[in-house]
Order: structure tokens, then sequence, then C-alpha cells
């Protein structure tokens, strides 16, 4: 097993209010990594201090054993050129076609436009939305402006994917077709994933590994066979109290 990425000790607050109190957590490589944990539990603020948006206040992160816990913003462009991550609310810019907002990474990135044409009609093309390239976001539907934000994300062809709620407020065939995705690009590329979700069934189909943030540390951390042992009970709740409860 070797570690993708390694958080160590990870504190974070926000005035008086101590959401991260010491996460260890360990992302194995080309596997997928489910965190779970209640709303405003800190999980989209453990994805941010990952990928470096947000900084701990102490604790480190190291990524393939590198420890970036101090880079500046010129030395993590190496870093987001290996991990991409997938906005909660998608943060697409809305004065920009869809095909624009896909192609904005590889811009950035200096790529050719012959290049950035092909690859951008190719990963819209895999999502179901070969025609949608002129449209502006205001055009579309929750689950498209998902999966242009999924375009988006896996157009530089990362090692690793932050998705945070991928599946959140899509419809049932859509929330399935991009749990399939995750797996598809975990299996065919070997890229290694972290979701975030509330979504049961998602875990159930994309998590090799679970993780549960809950009162700012790592309450449990194995697979899902393993939770149902010898996960807490609030855990248990998480992940069966809206079964048991019919909902
Ligand atoms: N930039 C910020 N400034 C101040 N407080 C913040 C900031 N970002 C997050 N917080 C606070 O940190 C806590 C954790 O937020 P976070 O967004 O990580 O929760 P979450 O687990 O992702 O929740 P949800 O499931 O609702 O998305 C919340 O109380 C939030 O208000
Ligand atoms: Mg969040």
């Amino acid at each position: 097993m070797k570690p993708f990425v390694q958080c160590s000790g990870i504190k974070k607050s926000f005035g008086s209010k101590e959401v991260l109190k010491g996460v260890d957590l360990i992302v194995e490589e080309g596997k997928t990594l489910v965190i779970l944990g209640g709303s405003g539990s800190g999980k989209s603020v453990l994805l941010k201090i990952i990928i470096g948006l947000l900084k701990p206040d102490s604790g480190r992160i190291f990524i393939e054993g590198e420890d970036v816990t101090d880079y500046s913003e010129k030395e993590l462009l190496s870093i987001r050129r290996k991990i991409s991550y997938m906005f909660q609310w998608g943060a697409l810019f809305d004065s920009m076609t869809v095909f624009d907002n896909v192609a904005f990474p590889l811009r950035e990135m200096g790529v050719s436009e012959n290049e950035v044409e092909e690859r951008v009609a190719e990963k819209l093309s895999i999502l179901g939305l070969k025609d949608a390239g002129k449209l502006f976001p205001q055009d579309l539907s929750g689950g498209m402006k998902k999966r242009v934000a999924l375009a988006r994300s896996i157009i530089s062809e990362p090692k690793c994917i932050l998705y945070d709620e991928p599946t959140a407020g899509l419809d049932p065939i859509t929330a399935n077709q991009i749990n399939k995705l995750i797996r598809k690009m975990q299996q065919m590329l070997n890229i290694t994933s972290v979701v975030v979700t509330h979504d049961i069934k998602s875990m159930f189909y994309v998590a090799d590994k679970v993780a549960f943030l809950y009162e700012g540390i790592i309450n449990f951390y194995g697979d899902i066979a393993e939770a149902e042992k010898s996960g807490s009970d609030t855990l248990k709740e998480f992940i069966y109290g809206g079964e048991r409860n019919g909902v």
C-alpha cells in the first residue's frame, strides 16, 4: 500500500470554532476513499487543505511523500496538475460557455488550441455533453452543471481527483452515471479518488475505504465490512439510520 495523500495531525479553526482537531488520514494510491460526515463537520475544509486552498493551523500534508504544507501558490501549481478538485457547487464561470469552462485548465497550462479542441470535445462526449459546448451555465440543469464541473476536473488528466458531493442534488439516474464514471476512471486510469458524500448508495458503489469525520477527528477508517463490525454507533447510525427508518 502506497499513500498518495497523507494528512498528519491537521488542525483548523475559524475564530473560536475548532473545526479540525487533529485529522490523520491516508488516501492509498489508485483507490477511492469516501469521507462521510455531518453537515458542517469540516469535509470541504479538509479537501481544501489537501489541495492547498486553505492552510492548516498545524499538522502536515504529504502528496506522494512530499511535504507540501508550506508550499507557495507558485509551488502549488505542480500539485494542482496532479490533483484536481471538483467544487461542491460546481463553481463554473458564469460568463464562459461550457466549452470554455472545460478548456480553462488546459489554456492555463498553455496547451495549444488544436489540442484544447480535441481534448475538450472528447471529455464532453464522455460526459454526454456533446451538444452543450456553446451553452452558458445559466442554461444548464443541475445534473448538467455537475457533469461540466466533472469534465473540467478530469480535463488535465490528474492522478487524483477530490470530489465534493458529486451526486448531491442529482436525480438517481444521473447520480448513478456519475458513480459509474468515478469507478471507471479509477479502474481505467488508476486515478486515486477522494469522494465526500452524504449519499450512502454512492458510497457503497465507489468506496474502497471509508473515513468518518466526526467532532474534528477521523472517528473511523476502514472498509465497509469493518464499519459494520467495529464502527461507532454514530457511524452505523449515519450509514444505516436512513435505511432502518425507511427513508
Ligand atoms: N472560510 C471560512 N471562514 C469561516 N468559517 C468557515 C470557512 N470555511 C468553513 N467554515 C466553517 O467550518 C465548518 C466546516 O465547514 P465545511 O464547509 O468544511 O463543512 P462540510 O462538512 O463540508 O459541510 P456540508 O456537508 O454542509 O458541505 C463550518 O462551520 C463552516 O461554517
Ligand atoms: Mg461541504
